[in-house]
């Protein structure tokens, strides 16, 4: 899913601010995020908001992690990278519950994933069929720098532990691109 904002690009004001910069390059100024879920379970749902237990996978590459020799991934705490802001939407201050590592392969791919509660207020019913979206996206960067992707076209349900009143149907991933009439071309 790509949404598109209008955007403030910022920068940390970290003392080491180069490593947590954005890492596009002026050869290539997207950075393509790739992003996936996997529902652990229902933690409440009454017919409107569903609130969720999921793990959420963020992959990128960045070109500043390249290396010849062993070892061929590392690990590193997320707060030591620059990582990109991915937020749900509906609730963008969702905190994340405890710091990962992320994996960093010598070729520069960057992956993680956090355990997160997630919280939307948005189902609607169908006769008997309740749908219920998660919109994610980045919070500061336009889609000319941060272009998402799904890494899968479904929710991962191989973790999910039912519930004892609902059944998960099943689960779709779309991309929405919306690039607003006013910006459209324009990178900045
Ligand atoms: C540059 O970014 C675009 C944006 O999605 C991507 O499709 C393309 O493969 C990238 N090119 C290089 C050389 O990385
Ligand atoms: C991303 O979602 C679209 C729409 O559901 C799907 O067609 C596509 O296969 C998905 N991408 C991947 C890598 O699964």
């Amino acid at each position: 899913m790509v949404s598109v904002l209008f955007a403030i690009n910022l920068c940390s004001k970290s003392e080491d601010s180069n490593k947590l910069a954005y890492p596009g390059t002026t050869d290539n100024e997207t950075v393509v995020v790739k992003h996936d879920m996997t529902l652990i379970r229902i933690v409440e749902f009454d017919g409107t908001k569903l609130t969720i237990d999921a793990w959420l996978g963020t992959e990128w590459r960045d070109p500043r992690f390249l290396w010849d020799s062993s070892p061929t991934n590392i690990r590193l705490p997320i707060s030591l990278i620059w990582t990109p802001d991915i937020v749900l939407y509906d609730n963008p201050d969702t905190r994340i519950r405890f710091e990962p590592n992320a994996i960093i392969k010598q070729s520069g791919f960057v992956y993680y994933s956090q355990p997160i509660r997630l919280e939307v207020d948005n189902c609607r019913q169908f006769q008997d069929v309740f749908t219920c979206t998660f919109k994610f996206g980045s919070w500061t960067f336009d889609g000319f720098k941060i272009d998402l992707l799904n890494r899968s076209h479904v929710i991962d349900l191989s973790n999910f532990q039912q519930h004892k009143s609902y059944d998960i149907i099943d689960t779709s991933v779309v991309r929405n691109e919306l690039y607003y009439a006013c910006c459209t071309g324009i990178v900045s």
